[in-house]
């Protein structure tokens, strides 16, 4: 364990019981403690770091050599050694200039692409590719995982934009949610992207099946309204998705990081290839404030720094990401695979097991419908949840302003209930005033004791434009990608997905009927039986 690890152990030990409040006596920290990048501001000084810890995180992001790791990711250095690949989803929403991997510049394909994204969204959007049975009403984006998630959660998170057709997004294998969603859509005028970086994902493949035999009962020609966002021509050809429909990309743009690119295709023909830009544009303010930003002004290492601070120095195990701002409701959804496929690890890059713990747990809900489910766990249970909070200054509902006043008055007081607490003597003082008595006030004023000192953060930003969008998930992007390099781990594979495939697809005959049971742990057999008889 490398002294700073040491120290930073030794020093929370020595801070542990010390209010963060206390650090705020008159001495500026809020400034101190925060980070702007144009609008957008980051606040971390609800959090037990004080100069020491900072000061000792920094020191660990300097000794993983964070900028030549960072500056090497972003030249295209194949820094995902377990796969043989480079990392470039950032070459998606840095257009100019010129890109060498293996000997060629890969810029001109990604500005060729993204014009044959935005000619394609276009024609769509203005009725010149028409469906069988007319302007194209709907898209349908099939794909799983990160083929999904982030143009599932971006046209949430834009919908003030969306002036396209309507956009379905549909994941999950069950039957349910394809039949949910085709039931009420016309073929005709029906648009079905499937998204698929391997074109082999057994859940894409087998919904793309089906939405072709929905697509075939009604129209004469289905694969014309159908396109495939993919890295492999061959398998689209095999699908029948003709060249000119296929929008390709490169192995060095990860499933989880590929929503800047083809996979954000349905997202692009939703808000339009302009709105689109702006959103690769906030990508790309992200990303220079990254590489130019020094470590002790830069938002995405001070965001893992605090990150780690929590989980590896604290030992909180989990992490809540708290949108006050409801189109983000699928932002917890996208962060927990963006952070926990990528920093799930158990080995380090060179194969040996982590000394450290990986992780953490990412969940959340947006405010305020999260205060009346899980706060509770959060201001009074046991276990301490370090809070990100997410919120937007301004809505897009001018009419509505006071539930937005509402929305934002929740959000601080939140952050700020968790600070202070309230203590026994306030509590006490509550119930004496309720016109309480003896052990009866003690035993209910007990009840009403919140602990406080709970750390949280805030990110807050104007109004949720494509810019800020942009700036929000490289944010967490290059977060992921920082708390990697100082676990030493490889962030950008995924290995511990492939036994669940490989035994899914062994069980699927022994569900049918046409393989037997034989090998297989008591628990999974009685299962099987159990399904087999139902
Ligand atoms: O199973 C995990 C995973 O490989 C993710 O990393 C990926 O985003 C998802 O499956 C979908 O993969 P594909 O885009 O190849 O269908």
């Amino acid at each position: 364990m490398s002294y700073n690890w040491n120290a930073l152990a030794q020093h929370r030990a020595a801070t542990e019981s010390r209010p963060i409040l206390s650090l705020f006596d008159g001495n500026g920290r809020a400034a101190e403690y925060s980070v702007r990048l144009g609008n957008l501001l980051f606040d971390y000084s609800k959090t037990n770091i004080d100069a020491t810890a900072r000061g000792l995180l920094l020191d660990l992001a300097q000794e993983a050599e964070i900028e030549a790791r960072r500056d090497a990711m972003f030249a295209g250095a194949k820094i995902n050694e377990t796969e043989g690949r480079a990392v470039l989803h950032t070459a998606l929403r840095n257009l100019d200039g010129a890109l060498m991997v293996d000997g060629a510049d890969i810029m001109p394909e990604i500005r060729t692409t993204l014009a044959r994204m935005d000619a394609f969204a276009e024609d769509v959007r203005n009725g010149v590719m028409l469906g069988q049975g007319g302007p194209i009403t709907d898209v349908v984006n099939i794909g799983i995982g990160g083929s999904d998630l982030g143009p599932a959660m971006a046209a949430i998170a834009l919908s003030p934009y969306s002036d396209g057709p309507r956009l379905h997004f549909v994941s999950n294998v069950d039957g349910a949610q394809i039949t949910e969603t085709l039931a009420g859509l016309n073929p005709a005028t029906t648009l079905v992207i499937v998204a698929s970086k391997t074109f082999t994902t057994i859940e894409t493949m087998t919904n793309a099946e089906t939405a072709r035999r929905w697509m075939a009962e009604t129209v004469s020609d289905p694969a014309a309204q159908f396109c495939a966002v993919s890295t492999s021509a061959e398998r689209t050809a095999a699908f029948g998705i003709p060249p000119e429909r296929v929008f390709g990309f490169a192995d060095w743009v990860g499933g989880r990081y590929s929503m800047w690119g083809p996979v954000g295709l349905a997202l692009m023909l939703g808000i339009g290839p302009s709105n689109f830009r702006r959103f690769l544009a906030g990508g790309a303010a992200m990303d220079t404030h990254f590489r130019e930003a020094p470590l002790n002004a830069n938002m995405p290492v001070l965001l893992a720094l605090v990150g780690l601070w929590h989980h590896q120095v604290c030992g909180h195990g989990s992490r809540a990401v708290l949108p006050y701002d409801q189109r983000l409701s699928r932002l917890p959804a996208y962060l927990q695979q963006l952070e926990m496929e990528s920093n799930g690890k158990r080995v380090s890059m060179d194969g040996q097991d982590l000394t450290r713990v990986s992780g953490p747990v990412v969940w959340g809900e947006p405010g305020t419908n999260g205060q009346h489910a899980f706060y509770q766990l959060i201001h009074q249970g046991t276990a301490v949840v370090p809070c990100e909070f997410i919120l937007g200054a301004k809505g897009h509902e001018p009419d509505l302003a006071h539930h937005q006043t509402l929305l934002v008055a929740n959000c601080l007081a939140q952050s700020e209930a968790l600070l202070r607490g309230r203590t026994l003597e306030e509590a006490r003082a509550m119930m004496a005033a309720a016109g309480l008595q003896g052990a009866e006030l003690d035993r209910q004023a007990r009840h009403r004791v919140f602990p406080g000192n709970r750390p949280s953060t805030t990110l807050i930003y104007p109004q949720l434009t494509p810019e800020v969008l942009g700036q929000i998930i490289a944010l967490y992007e290059h977060r992921v990608f920082v708390e990697g390099v100082i676990l030493g781990i490889n962030s950008f594979d995924q290995w511990g997905v492939e036994l669940g495939k490989e035994l899914a697809n062994a069980l699927k005959p022994v569900l049918e009927g046409h393989a037997t049971t034989e090998g297989k742990d008591g628990s999974t057999t009685q299962l099987v039986e159990y399904v087999r008889g139902a």
